[in-house]
């Protein structure tokens, strides 16, 4: 167990590196991390850890412990549907690059899943000469890594691929080298060659793209880990990313808050940017 100063020192550090918010409710989860923490470290001292992270070592070790990077592919499908069948006419009408942002990819479940979207939709309306790219970011090293190589399980993801996408345009498969019957799926490069992963942290001052005049943000499933004050930040410099008339995309349980005023609601967490902020 740990005690009620060593669990502050990592709420501490978690909000300082990542701007993720540990309420008094957490401490179990925080233990759990601590553990993973003196695992991934090779230290079972965790007061010598936590000094050593408090000093600046260890620092991306920390952030992937503290971290919560589940996802799927096609999560939340409604807005794929909503990217194939309403945005992707945007895109065929403003003709040039088609640019997307993808905030928080995690194991890049979230990326891929677009752009298989993107790659059915020029097969749907007939448009193989689309172009378009994407950009996904997270502050986790270890997820950035896991989705730039866009290798993963089969058994444990094909109940997620919607009817209308067929996973062997998009995927090479292989046998599992450890489990029978199962098979790796390989991301293709038809597929892997549209997006670019960097890593980027949404607590930043400034954004590093904050002229691209992105069409489409996505920014689910992150925004819960921020107090409400952060949420508004990043969702403020967020939404300078965003073109006038581009599409912002977040998760089941967040909410645009002080950017009600400046979009428009589309759907279920879809939201149309329809005024620039002050
Ligand atoms: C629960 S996952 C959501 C993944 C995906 N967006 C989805 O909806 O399935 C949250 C992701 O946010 C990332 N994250 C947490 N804090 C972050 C920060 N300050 N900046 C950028 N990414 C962050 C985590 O590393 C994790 O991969």
């Amino acid at each position: 167990m740990y005690t009620a100063q060593q669990l502050e020192r990592a709420r501490t550090l978690a909000y300082k590196h990542s701007g993720i918010t540990l309420g008094a409710n957490k401490d179990v989860m925080i233990a759990n991390r601590l553990d993973k923490l003196k695992r991934d470290v090779g230290h079972d001292d965790i007061d010598a850890v936590l000094s050593a992270i408090e000093h600046g070592r260890h620092i991306e070790t920390f952030i992937s412990s503290f971290t919560t990077n589940k996802t799927n592919f096609f999560r939340e499908e409604f807005h794929f549907d909503d990217l194939k069948n309403r945005v992707f006419h945007e895109a065929i009408e403003k003709g040039g690059e088609f640019k997307i942002y993808c905030s928080a990819s995690s194991t890049g479940e979230e990326p891929y899943s677009i752009l298989m979207t993107m790659e059915q939709a020029k097969e749907e309306y007939s448009r193989p000469m689309l172009n378009y790219s994407l950009l996904a970011t997270d502050i986790d090293l270890d997820v950035l890594k896991h989705a730039s190589n866009g290798v993963y399980e089969w058994n444990k993801n094909a109940e997620d691929f919607p009817d209308w996408i067929k996973p062997a345009n998009y995927f090479k498969r292989r046998p599992h080298p450890s489990r029978d019957g199962d098979y790796l799926i390989k991301v293709k490069e038809t597929l892997s060659r549209r997006v670019r992963f960097n890593q980027h942290n949404l607590m930043a001052e400034s954004y590093p793209f904050k002229n691209e005049g992105f069409d489409v943000v996505f920014c689910r499933n992150v925004l819960i880990y921020f107090s409400q004050a952060d949420q508004n930040a990043i969702l403020k410099k967020l939404f300078r990313t965003l073109r006038m008339g581009g599409t912002l995309y977040l998760g089941h349980s967040e909410s645009p808050l002080e950017l009600s005023p400046y979009v428009e609601r589309y759907g279920q967490n879809i939201f149309v940017k329809v005024k620039e902020l002050p």
